[in-house]
């Protein structure tokens, strides 16, 4: 044989077992994922956790819906206990991963709620009280690095936002860290103002005009915006003695430095302020007449004796510090441990501290982690939240660590849930700046309906943000050349069962008692008596589906491949000495016609 004939030979020989070699990976991926995984979580469902948490499903397994065109995410409930599925879960998933950077409420199962996408990156979903009403309040607007320029969003019970609060003063927006709305009907905001101070405190050859990123905090009237007190980090601390680290902020306006990164405030009964500053490892009561500081637990200051061996003031990059009961002198706090690249503990917790301000002293109370211990680098929240009976739970996001806990006042954890893969928490692929848990969020939506689609033989229903559907309703009717034939008439009644609920539409739907099969479909969402609470859109079924059409043609076309194959077989036998020669008389053209 001429040499060239051989190379080309070798040359195609390499490329089908190349091209083989491909194939099989993606035969083993396939089955491994569609059949495999698959089959064994069928037989054992108990694997379904490690294998979600694995990422065998994916970073961010997400579930989509026929009568909604936005997904959720596909939580799996690491712990459960009965007692946590009361109540709703307000997050707000951010990060690579995610459609969409929305609100997002979930019910205690996980099951979505509400999500929007008529919004900027939103944080710090929640629901609060304001004017004796309940509102879902969030901010929204730009993330750049770790502070946002934004808005304030508050929401009624019908999903419209009645109150947009803003931060006052030129060229200040609102960020995304705070927004709590105190007893006096007041907000209180932060706000990260990019400007310039003295840091040659800081050395490196850092000059009187560095460049800091400053943090405000307000509190503003949200009736009338007036602006009723502001306070700013750069007034009382120097940036030189920051715990965190910006080899390159600071020199300049484009890479100033966020020295202090104020992330939570409060507002005692006595006027006065309790504030949390990440990049001083410290939680601080503010004067809340003279701005003063009065006291500081935490960091460099060692004003308090800790009586617990250091556990009580020893937290770093913390958030959400919180009065738990103010009379008592007992805070909660979110303590990360963790900054990359600074890592000054093993895990992250959930802490209850009771600092006295009279003896100055500290003290640890409760700590809460979550089952694998995660170490979440940034965000995180800690709520007490009233479960009724005199009970009372801890709630507990994750941050940049896609998982909310609730534990017993105790300690002890009893539901964990993730909303991502625990393989990729370090990634930071889907994050919720804070998880806040509410018993009492009724809404009904006003500017949309319930919302029914048909697809592959049943009836898709949800809708989107209403809380009070417990039954839905599918009716049928005939209408012809746009005209109603009859009524409409109750064909099926089913209990609301997660977001979206579907009604089978066999055949005999369609023709019932000689009338004529039903053309159009509707659905009532009912509430727990019955009552309709609204109808949704009409839907018709399609003329015809075009997956079936896909599906029959790529079935006749196995079938045809499998009659040639037998054809084949029966003329020839089949030998693997056949496949070798067809492989190489494909080089031959003329070899590869006489073998056929
Ligand atoms: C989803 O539907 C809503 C309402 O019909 C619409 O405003 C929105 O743009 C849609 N979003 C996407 C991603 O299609
Ligand atoms: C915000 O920064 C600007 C300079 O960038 C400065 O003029 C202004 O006073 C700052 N505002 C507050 C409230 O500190
Ligand atoms: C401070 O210590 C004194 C003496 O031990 C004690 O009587 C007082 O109750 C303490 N104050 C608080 C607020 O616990």
């Amino acid at each position: 044989m001429p040499v060239v004939a051989m190379d080309r030979q070798r040359i195609f020989r390499y490329t089908l077992y190349a091209v083989l070699s491909l194939a099989t990976l993606v035969v083993v991926v396939v089955t491994t994922q569609f059949l495999l995984i698959p089959a064994v979580t069928y037989i054992w469902p108990q694997l379904e956790t490690p294998f979600y948490d694995l990422g065998f499903f994916g970073a961010y397994p997400t579930r989509d819906y026929v009568s909604f065109n936005l997904s959720s995410p596909r939580s799996t409930l690491i712990r459960w206990d009965d007692s946590c599925d009361r109540g709703n879960v307000f997050i707000d998933p951010g990060g690579p991963s995610p459609d969409h950077h929305g609100p997002m409420i979930l019910d205690g199962r996980g099951n979505l709620v509400w999500t929007s996408d008529q919004y900027e990156t939103t944080t710090n979903l929640k629901v609060q009280r304001y004017r004796g009403n309940d509102f879902l309040t969030f901010w929204s607007g730009h993330k750049a690095k770790t502070m946002g320029t934004g808005s304030y969003y508050m929401l009624d019970n019908t999903y419209s936002v009645v109150h947009k609060v803003d931060a006052i003063g030129d060229g200040l927006r609102a960020d995304l860290h705070e927004f709590k709305i105190t007893s006096d009907d007041t907000a209180l905001l932060t706000v990260y103002n990019k400007t310039q101070a003295d840091l040659t405190k800081m050395g490196w050859f850092r000059g009187e005009h560095g460049w800091i990123i400053d943090s405000i905090f307000q509190e503003v009237d949200i009736a009338d915006g007036r602006l009723l007190f502001e306070w700013k980090a750069s007034d009382h601390f120097n940036a030189a003695d920051a715990y965190m680290t910006n080899p390159f902020g600071g020199y300049s306006s484009g890479i100033p430095f966020d020295f202090f990164h104020i992330n939570s405030i409060e507002k005692d009964s006595s006027g006065n302020y309790l504030i949390s500053s990440r990049h001083f490892h410290s939680v601080m009561g503010i004067n809340g007449v003279t701005g003063e500081v009065m006291w500081q637990l935490g960091g460099h200051a060692e004003e308090f004796t800790d009586i617990s061996n250091g556990r009580a003031s020893d937290f770093s990059w913390q958030h959400d510090a919180r009065w738990l009961d103010e009379e008592e002198g007992i805070l909660t706090l979110f303590d990360n441990g963790v900054a990359w690249p600074h890592v000054d503990a093993p895990y992250s917790q959930g802490k209850v501290i009771r600092v006295d301000l009279e003896n100055r002293t500290a003290e640890l109370l409760h700590s809460y982690t979550s089952l694998e211990h995660v170490r979440s680098s940034s965000q995180g929240s800690v709520q007490f939240i009233d479960i009724g009976d005199a009970e009372e739970h801890v709630f507990i996001g994750w941050g940049s660590s896609a998982a909310y806990t609730e534990h017993t006042t105790d300690g002890e954890l009893l539901c964990e849930t993730h909303f991502a893969a625990l393989a990729s928490f370090w990634w930071e692929r889907v994050k919720s700046y804070r998880a806040f848990k509410s018993l009492d969020w009724h809404a009904m939506p006003k500017a949309w309906d319930p919302s029914a689609a048909i697809e592959g033989g049943a009836l898709f229903v949800s809708w989107n943000g209403a809380t009070e559907v417990a039954f839905w309703e599918l009716q049928g009717t005939v209408i012809r050349d746009g005209q109603e034939q009859g009524e409409w008439k109750e064909l099926d009644i089913l209990e609301r069962d997660g977001f979206e609920t579907s009604f089978p539409l066999p055949p005999q739907l369609a023709k019932p008692q000689g009338e004529g099969p039903y053309t159009h479909f509707r659905v009532a969402a009912l509430d727990a008596e019955r009552n309709v609470l609204r109808y949704s859109n009409i839907a018709t079924r399609p003329a015809g589906s075009a997956s079936g059409y896909v599906l029959t043609s790529l079935a006749g076309m196995l079938c045809i491949a499998a009659v040639l194959g037998i054809w084949q077989y029966r003329r020839k036998g089949w030998k693997a000495a056949d496949w070798r020669q067809y492989a190489q008389s494909a080089v031959d053209r003329t070899k590869y016609q006489k073998l056929w």
